[in-house]
């Protein structure tokens, strides 16, 4: 495995590379790929020994389940669909061509209609739904559980390769266990060079926080997981979510493994200041004790921050913020800084997905080790 090396392939161009990469898929290997959110690790998620690969190769706990990803069915429009276009009134076909592939199970009626509206409304999309498993699923994609997560990514890419491999994909979020996720095909290099076979580059992830899931599968639908779509548009779409879930406690942790606090870690601590002020007071303070601090700045922070180094300019407004955080943690960590500070953000929105990966990545004070928060442990 070490002496494996990863081939790249950039996509300015050519739509052999895809091609390559889906007959790798149909072979049972793994290809890291570009979607709206952020990269992807994928496997044929009807292949258990495939899937498997994606477990060794992240060092992810077996516990922890994957995102089963779709495209629309051919039947649908004869080989012509255009990933900017919402499935709309065809979500019945999306999701009979789901069971018929024996992805999803048996649906209720509520949860049927749920899905439809949700399908039909925001995949493709930053979307991610919990809905009762297909047999065609092997037990190690859903870590064991009775339901399967399954979305339809808005990225051509994405799209084309599930198409070209025939089949659909099972992938988590392309970067080693316990990372932030990979927004740039470097940041998959630099996690997993040599552990996967082929890296497709399709430039940085236009969304980048991961997408929003929803179990469909209780009385009434939640949010397990903040993300690209937010909770406003999915209630315009199926009423009142349940309060609660995805605060990552060991309960968001029994029902969604991945949602276990500390997820979302930076190497250097993370800490979130209310304000540019407390930002301010909170770098002169960890320089006093000798330390170094890294800072994520908005637009509007930039001026009240010059001079100050290493900084990371995320951009104006939440949608670049989200895009660009993920990139800014890495940037500050490879610089080797002992503290990663940002502002609070308005958790509204794609606000409260970018909110809930602070309010993590903060946990216990930043750390790497993965496998600590599970036994509940603080930071040394
Ligand atoms: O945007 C995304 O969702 C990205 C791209 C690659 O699609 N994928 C991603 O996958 O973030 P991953 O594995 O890093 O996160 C998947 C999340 C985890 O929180 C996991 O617990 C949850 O989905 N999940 C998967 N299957 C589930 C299931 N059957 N029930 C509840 N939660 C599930
Ligand atoms: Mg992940």
């Amino acid at each position: 495995m070490p002496n494996r090396v990863t081939a790249v392939y950039q996509l300015d161009s050519s739509q052999k590379a895809i091609e390559v990469a889906a007959r790798v898929i149909r072979a049972g290997g793994l290809v890291a790929f570009p979607t709206e959110t952020v990269y992807g690790l994928g496997a044929n998620a009807a292949d258990a020994d495939a899937v498997a690969k994606i477990y060794a190769a992240k060092q992810r706990a077996l516990n922890d389940p994957l995102i089963v990803h779709c495209a629309p069915p051919d039947f649908m429009d004869e080989g012509v669909f255009d990933w900017r276009e919402r499935i709309g009134n065809r979500a019945p076909l999306v999701l009979q061509g789901l069971a018929q592939q024996g992805i999803v199970g048996a649906l209720s009626m509520a949860q049927r209609r749920r899905a439809d509206a949700l399908i039909g409304s925001f995949w493709p999309g930053p979307l991610t739904l919990v809905l009762p498993r297909g047999a065609r699923i092997p037990h190690n994609v859903t870590a064991g559980l009775e339901t399967v997560a399954v979305r339809m990514p808005a990225h051509p890419v994405a799209l084309q390769l599930i198409r070209l491999s025939g089949v659909a994909i099972a992938a988590p979020s392309a970067n080693r266990f316990g990372h932030v996720s990979p927004t740039l095909a470097q940041h998959v290099l630099d996690d997993l060079d040599g552990r996967i076979d082929v890296l497709l580059d399709g430039g940085p992830t236009p969304i980048g926080v991961e997408s929003t899931v929803v179990d469909l599968t209780t009385p009434q639908p939640a949010i397990l997981r903040p993300g690209g779509l937010g909770r406003e548009e999915i209630e315009h779409a199926v009423g009142k979510l349940a309060a609660g879930a995805a605060r990552g406690s060991e309960d968001a942790g029994q029902s969604s493994p991945g949602l276990l606090s500390k997820h979302y870690a930076p190497r250097a601590a993370l800490r979130v200041a209310a304000d540019t002020a407390e930002m301010l007071r909170l770098h002169t303070e960890i320089a006093a004790r000798g330390q170094r601090a890294g800072l994520l700045l908005t637009a509007e922070q930039v001026a009240a921050c010059a001079g100050l180094e290493p900084q990371f300019i995320l951009g104006a407004g939440l949608a670049d913020v989200a895009r660009n955080l993920y990139a800014g943690l890495r940037a500050l960590d490879d610089d080797g800084v002992d503290v990663i500070l940002i502002g609070a953000v308005e958790p509204a929105g794609i606000g409260e997905a970018i909110a809930d990966r602070l309010r993590r990545g903060a946990a216990e004070g930043g750390a790497q080790a993965e496998g600590r928060h599970s036994r509940g442990s603080g930071n040394p």
